[in-house]
């Protein structure tokens, strides 16, 4: 390890076979953490080429088990975002494409800091199992078109060593490392096509469209490199996507979204986003030749109930009840406490800031400030606008769902900070800020 952590501090390029034992001395703990720690630092400060990257992100993905979907209908595709506040989008993305006839497998992380993770809001839902072994993943897949998972302590494990320690050493914020990091759990999983949401804005890792738009060109071209088929699309975080924020409130809006055609413009904002990604996964599998044809497809199966059939199947498939569907409120947990807060002002929106919001969130218990937290699924924030509404002074612009008086006053007061108003008429970023 020294003369590695000498050669990459020195700016010098690793060999294949460098960056090979690098990844199975992180999987295998064979070399102190504060010499991977200190490799770590040397490669944030002078990063890996996009040739280094690649290598990296193989040897990773080596690293542990290699999940074989071969012979699952084609084509079959992972769906992938880098986390935002309340980002809710495969609940909903997932039953489309499957009722659209893609096969979706996929693998999730759980939340860790402001962005959420797919886990923690599936395992709000009583009896859904996130543990499915690979065979079974691969027979549910096979069998409804649509499988989740969590991911297993042996799908590269070197990541799951080195991202501990980029955590805890400040260098999680390296495109290269992140790159190798997503990438190689998608080669692990046995992935062969992947579509990208690359979140962008206040509530996500990448805060401005440069580096969200860097980060999306590593990926496609990373993911090119490792064999990967890519599609990237750059999309906004800077206000909450849509209007739960929290485990089972999200859980809920997926669901509103799949029962109710008529919804309010927060919700409407996410159901735009899930039939966009599905439009533009649709046409990039080559399940559809035409993005006005896809969109129109999603759409179908959206509105005429072929998405919510197809989630009742998963959830049942999954352990859970499909009651759920009918009767969120008897099946999900709820909190205690529900406390609105209201518009101190009066004028144009200008800002729901997304990371204030998460941070509330995670104040009042629903996401992690460290790596095995527990979290109460029941808490969060509704959100009742979006930003460019004009408001009245008094109107109701957030649900707090709270376990205490107490708690539910701390996130008022941060929510009540989290807003901005304007005089003038204000645009909202649009949704969908690039593709690649
Ligand atoms: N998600 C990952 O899986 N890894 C990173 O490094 C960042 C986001």
């Amino acid at each position: 390890m020294h003369s590695l952590i000498a050669k990459r501090r020195d700016g010098v390029e690793h060999t294949q076979d460098e960056l090979r034992f690098l990844a199975q001395t992180a999987a295998k703990g064979s070399a102190p953490d504060y010499q991977l720690a200190a490799w770590l630092m040397a490669a944030y400060l002078r990063e890996l080429g996009s040739l280094e990257t690649a290598w990296l992100t193989m040897a990773m993905a080596e690293t542990g088990e290699r999940v074989d979907l071969a012979g699952l209908p084609k084509p079959w595709v992972d769906k992938h975002s880098t986390g935002g506040v309340g980002d809710k989008t495969t609940l909903v993305v997932l039953p489309i494409l499957a009722a659209c006839g893609l096969t979706v497998v996929k693998m999730s992380g759980r939340g860790l800091g402001i962005t959420g993770g797919t886990v923690d809001k599936l395992e709000s839902v009583p009896g859904f199992r996130m543990d499915l072994t690979p065979a079974e993943m691969k027979a549910q897949a096979e069998e409804i078109g649509i499988a989740i998972t969590g991911q297993t302590a042996n799908l590269a494990p070197a990541d799951g060593a080195l991202y501990a320690l980029r955590d805890a050493t400040a260098t999680v914020e390296s495109t290269p490392l992140i790159v190798s990091s997503i990438l190689s759990k998608k080669i692990a999983g046995g992935a062969e096509m992947v579509s990208l949401d690359v979140k962008c804005g206040s509530g996500a890792f990448m805060k401005t469209f440069q580096q969200a738009n860097h980060l999306a060109g590593w990926l496609k071209g990373i993911g090119e490199q490792c064999g990967l088929k890519v599609h990237v699309v750059i999309t906004d975080m800077d206000q909450p996507l849509g209007s739960a924020v929290g485990n089972a409130l999200e859980v809920r809006e997926a669901i509103q979204v799949m029962t109710e055609k008529r919804v309010p413009p927060t919700v409407a904002r996410f159901r735009a986003l899930c039939l966009e990604l599905c439009a533009q996964t649709l046409l990039f599998s080559g399940k559809l030749a035409s993005k006005a044809g896809a969109r129109t497809v999603a759409e179908d199966a959206l509105m005429k109930g072929k998405a919510l059939a197809k989630a009742k199947e998963w959830f049942a498939a999954q352990g859970a009840n499909p009651a759920l569907f009918d009767e969120p409120d008897t099946h999900l947990p709820s909190a205690p406490i529900k406390r609105q807060v209201a518009a101190n002002l009066g004028g144009h929106l200008a800002q729901i800031a997304a990371d204030a919001v998460g941070r509330a969130v995670i104040d009042l218990g629903g996401g992690r400030r460290n790596k095995g937290d527990r979290i109460d699924p029941a808490v969060g924030v509704e959100v009742h606008a979006v930003v460019g509404d004009e408001v009245t002074s008094g109107q109701a612009l957030f649900t707090i769902h709270a376990s205490s008086d107490e708690a539910a006053l701390r996130a008022e007061k941060s929510l009540q900070e989290a807003v901005k108003y304007s005089e003038d008429e204000v645009t909202p970023h649009t949704l969908v800020l690039g593709t690649r």
